[in-house]
This record gives structure tokens, C-alpha cells and sequence, in this order.
């Protein structure tokens, strides 16, 4: 059994820094090299102040700290972590298709290709290939032909370990997972592989916690995961339009049915609908795989969940429209939060993007507030959507670094992220400030309704009537 001195991890970003500092901080025998071809991105993980690594996790900023100089590097020298390493882990990313076939279902799988393809030229020595990106059933078949033939005729042995760590909590997530699970191939190589992946999680997660099986069932395990977590809210939000009609409250009934075991109380918080990276791009992708095998049942079966999500980021944009007199042309509406949940500054598929177009169509004037996200960030989303021309987004649009200010003369303000800095605000100085009536819209349901209304504000929340 080949012990593990060096680990290069290619991919940077949101899962490959945290689980590289994770196993760095836990694992002070091996060197952890994290490449990436983004230069910037590289330059803000090597940063002297760790408030400044480019991606905001409770906790993550100390890890790195303890770290980062000792046996963790971060680097744009690819090849050269490629040939160090004894285990090499893939975590780039693998987005939605923008273009050709499957475009906007399944996954684009170029950068886990460039990868192969680089990792077969540089290697000059036998390494473990580990998948940590998410990738469609199968896809270590692919790998597996690119780097056998085109490698130096070196020994590559292929791992699926997908990644369960949710963002906001990915410190905890990391430290304590509910599972590790390995994929490895049924043979002696395979399965010398997988143990010396075992062996090092096994430096900090209890060993009835790691999970081992074939790479195939843990490829789909890890779209299974996200299409249950996924569907779980479309379920409690297709049914929180449901209370608002019949007067019941939706935390009530997700108390109620979270409360038998056989259900859980978990993933149940009615929402203005899910965002994040992962759960649109895998419920797709795992469409796209159905179809692609003539399942259309099983296609259709999961396709209702991103049907279902969208629906309800409409539904809540629509509703302000037409609670503001069916107009908000020209009506300054606040916005609170951007990021897809609280605690991260990530904002990809943030439900706050597709709200704020929405009222944009409608030619509302918005300002919009969030703790941790940029400016930049927050109009490149609005422009990567192609509504409207860059100006026009600069002209109806206002980013503010206060609350306070974002929300005055506002005839609306509506609440996008779950922070919990909200909830502490001084909503009777917020209502003074207001044009009346002053109407709250709360896409979280963070706020108490009675307090709302004694305050003087109409306020609407998701999921009552
Ligand atoms: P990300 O976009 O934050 O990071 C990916 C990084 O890979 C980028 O910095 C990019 O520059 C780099 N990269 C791409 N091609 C490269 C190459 N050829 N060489 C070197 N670097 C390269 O993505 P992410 O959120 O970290 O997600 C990575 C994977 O993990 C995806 O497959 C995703 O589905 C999966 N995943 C993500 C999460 C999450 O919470 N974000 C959780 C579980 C799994
Ligand atoms: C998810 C999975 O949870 C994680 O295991 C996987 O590795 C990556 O994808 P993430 O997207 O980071 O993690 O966050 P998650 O906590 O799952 O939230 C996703 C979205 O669902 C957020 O927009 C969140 O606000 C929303 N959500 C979640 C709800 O609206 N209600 C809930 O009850 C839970």
C-alpha cells in the first residue's frame, strides 16, 4: 500500500480550498499543493491577511492560517504539483453546458477533460486520479481512456470521493461529514487506491463514517444527493403557495411532517426558491442522463423540481408587482441580501438575480444591499444574464454599503438571503424612512409577522396567507 506523501488538488475554488485546507490542517504529514489557472485567484489564497481569500467561510480563514507555509501551498504551477503528487485530485468545475448538444442540461465536461489530458502529459510517475468535481455517471470511464492512452505509459488508478460539504458551512461540513464516500474499481489495484484515500480522511472522520463502493455508485450517489436535498424544497415551496390560499402557515406544516423520522426536519425552510451551483446543474444533468438512456419518465420525474423552483422565484417577483398596484415602474425597491444563502459570498443561480430581473423587466429602480458581496460581482450577474445593455443596469441600479441608506424612500424592500444581521435591524427606524405605504416582502420568512404589522408595515411572507 503506497502511503500518501503528496496531494496536488487542480481547482481552486469553493470545493478544492476548503477540503485542501481541511486535509493540510489535519494531516500535517503531507504536502498539499492547490493549482489553479487563475491567477488572481491564486494571489488572493496567498494573501497575507486571510480576510481576503477569495472565498468567505466561517471558520476558513484561521484554518488557512494554521496552514498555509507549512504543507499548504497554493500555486498556478500545475504541472509541477501534477508531477509531485502521489494523488491528484480534479475539483474544477463543471457547469451547465452554454453551447452544442445538451446546451443548458448537461454538464460541461472540457476543463475535467484538460485536466486529463494534462496530467497524462506531465506524469512521469504511477498516481491516483480523484474525482472531486461532480461529474455524470461513467465519466472515470472517459478518463480513464484519455489518460492510458495518451500518458507515458506511467499506472493511473481512478477514484470517485464527490464532495458533500454545503457552502456557509463548509468548515463544519468538513470537519464533521455525515459520510466520505470512495468509488474505487473492483480490483486490487482499485482497491489498494481507495484505502490510501481512507487512510487519510481516516486522520480525522471515524472509519464507520467512510463509505467505500464501486466508481459508478458513487458518481450517481452524488447527483442523487442534490436531486433529493433539491427536491425536498420544491416540495415544501410548491406547497407554501398552497397555505397562502387556505390561511396555514408552512413553518407549521414543515413542524409537523418534519417531526416523523421517516421524514426529517431538515431541508423543509420554505424559500423564494434554491440557488447555489450544484442543485439546478445536477438535477439537469442527471435529466440529461436519463433522457440520453431513453428514461423520459425518469427525466420528466426530476425536471418538475427546477420547473417547480423557478416557478416560485416568479411567483414571489410577480407578487410584489402586483401588490404595488400592479405597477412598479419607476418604483424604488430595496433589495436585502444577494448571496444564494447566508454566510458565503457566493451568488451563482442566487435567487436574488432572477427576482431583480424580473422587477427590472418592469422598470423598477432597485438598490440593493448584502453583507458579503461585491458590487462588481452583483452587476457582473446582472449582466451575464443579457436583459438589458450593462448601461441600463448601471442606470436602474444602485448597490449600497448600508442598509440603512438602501432602504430610504424605498416603497418596498424585499428580503433574498436568510442573514442573520436582518432580523437584528431596526425595522420601525426602517418603516420611518419609507414611502407609504411601505410594503416588505420577506423571501425567507425571517421576520415576525405581528412585529411587522404592528410597526405599520404591509408585509407579506412566503407561505402565509
Ligand atoms: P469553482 O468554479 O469555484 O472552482 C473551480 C476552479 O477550477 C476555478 O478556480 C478554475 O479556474 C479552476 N480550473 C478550471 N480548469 C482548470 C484547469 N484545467 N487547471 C487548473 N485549474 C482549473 O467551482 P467549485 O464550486 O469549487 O466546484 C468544483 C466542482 O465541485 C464542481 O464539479 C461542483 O459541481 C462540485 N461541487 C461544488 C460544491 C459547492 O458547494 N460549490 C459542493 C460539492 C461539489
Ligand atoms: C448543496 C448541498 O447541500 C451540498 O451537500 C452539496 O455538496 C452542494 O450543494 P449548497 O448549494 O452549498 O449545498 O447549499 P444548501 O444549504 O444545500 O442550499 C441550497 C439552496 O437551497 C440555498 O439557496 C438555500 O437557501 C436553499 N434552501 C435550503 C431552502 O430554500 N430551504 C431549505 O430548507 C434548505
Amino acid at each position: 500500500l503506497k502511503e500518501i506523501k503528496n496531494i496536488c488538488c487542480i481547482g481552486a475554488g469553493y470545493v478544492g480550498g476548503p477540503t485542501m485546507t481541511m486535509i493540510a490542517a489535519k494531516c500535517p504529514h503531507i504536502n498539499v499543493n492547490v493549482v489553479d489557472i487563475n491567477d488572481n485567484r491564486i494571489k488572493a489564497w496567498n494573501n497575507p491577511d486571510t480576510d481576503y481569500i477569495p472565498i468567505y467561510e466561517p471558520g476558513l480563514a484561521s484554518l488557512v492560517n494554521e496552514a498555509r507555509g507549512r504543507n499548504l501551498f497554493f500555486s498556478t504551477n500545475v504541472n509541477q504539483a501534477i508531477q509531485d503528487a502521489d494523488m491528484i485530485f480534479i475539483s474544477v468545475n463543471t457547469p451547465t453546458k452554454t453551447y452544442g448538444v445538451g446546451k443548458g442540461m448537461a454538464a460541461d465536461l472540457k476543463y475535467i477533460e484538460l485536466c486529463a489530458r494534462q496530467i497524462a502529459t506531465v506524469a512521469t510517475s504511477d498516481k491516483i486520479i480523484v474525482e472531486k468535481s461532480t461529474l455524470p455517471v461513467r465519466t472515470a470511464e472517459a478518463l480513464k481512456r484519455i489518460l492510458d492512452n495518451t500518458g507515458n505509459g506511467v499506472h493511473f488508478d481512478i477514484l470517485s470521493n464527490p464532495e458533500f460539504l454545503a457552502e456557509g458551512t463548509a468548515v463544519s461540513d468538513l470537519l464533521n461529514p455525515d459520510r466520505v464516500l470512495i468509488g474505487g474499481e473492483e480490483t486490487e489495484n482499485g482497491r489498494l487506491a481507495q484505502q490510501a484515500l481512507v487512510d487519510v480522511y481516516a486522520n480525522w472522520v471515524p472509519k464507520d463514517r467512510i463509505l467505500t463502493t464501486n466508481v459508478w455508485s458513487s458518481e450517481l450517489s452524488k447527483l442523487t444527493a442534490n436531486a433529493f436535498l433539491a427536491q425536498r424544497v420544491s416540495s415544501i415551496n410548491s406547497l407554501s403557495e398552497l397555505c397562502e390560499v387556505t390561511e396555514a402557515d408552512v413553518d407549521e406544516v414543515a413542524r409537523a411532517i418534519g417531526s416523523d423520522s421517516r421524514i426529517g426536519s431538515k431541508f423543509l425552510k420554505a424559500s423564494v426558491g434554491f440557488g447555489g451551483s450544484c442543485f439546478q446543474k445536477d438535477i439537469l444533468n442527471l435529466v440529461y442522463i436519463s433522457k440520453s438512456y431513453g428514461l423520459n419518465e425518469v427525466a420528466d420525474y426530476w425536471e418538475q423540481v427546477i420547473i417547480m423552483n423557478d416557478y416560485q422565484k416568479r411567483r414571489f417577483a410577480k407578487k410584489i408587482v402586483e401588490t404595488l398596484f400592479n405597477t412598479v415602474s419607476g418604483k424604488r425597491i430595496a433589495i436585502l441580501g444577494w448571496a444564494f444563502k447566508k454566510d458565503t459570498n457566493d451568488t451563482r443561480e442566487s435567487a436574488a438575480i432572477y427576482v431583480a430581473d424580473y422587477l427590472l423587466s418592469e422598470q423598477a429602480e432597485l438598490v440593493i444591499y448584502d453583507p458579503k458581496v461585491t458590487k462588481d460581482q452583483i452587476f457582473s450577474d446582472l449582466d451575464y444574464l443579457g436583459s438589458r445593455s450593462t448601461e441600463e443596469n448601471r442606470d436602474l441600479v444602485e448597490v449600497s454599503n448600508s442598509p440603512y441608506d438602501a432602504v430610504e424612500n424605498a416603497h418596498a424592500v424585499a428580503i433574498l438571503t436568510e442573514w442573520d444581521e436582518f432580523v437584528t435591524y431596526d425595522w420601525s427606524k426602517i418603516y420611518n424612512s419609507m414611502l407609504k405605504p411601505a410594503f416588505l416582502f420577506d423571501g425567507r420568512r425571517l421576520l415576525s409577522d405581528e412585529l411587522m404589522r404592528e410597526i405599520g408595515f404591509e408585509f407579506y411572507k412566503i407561505g402565509k396567507g
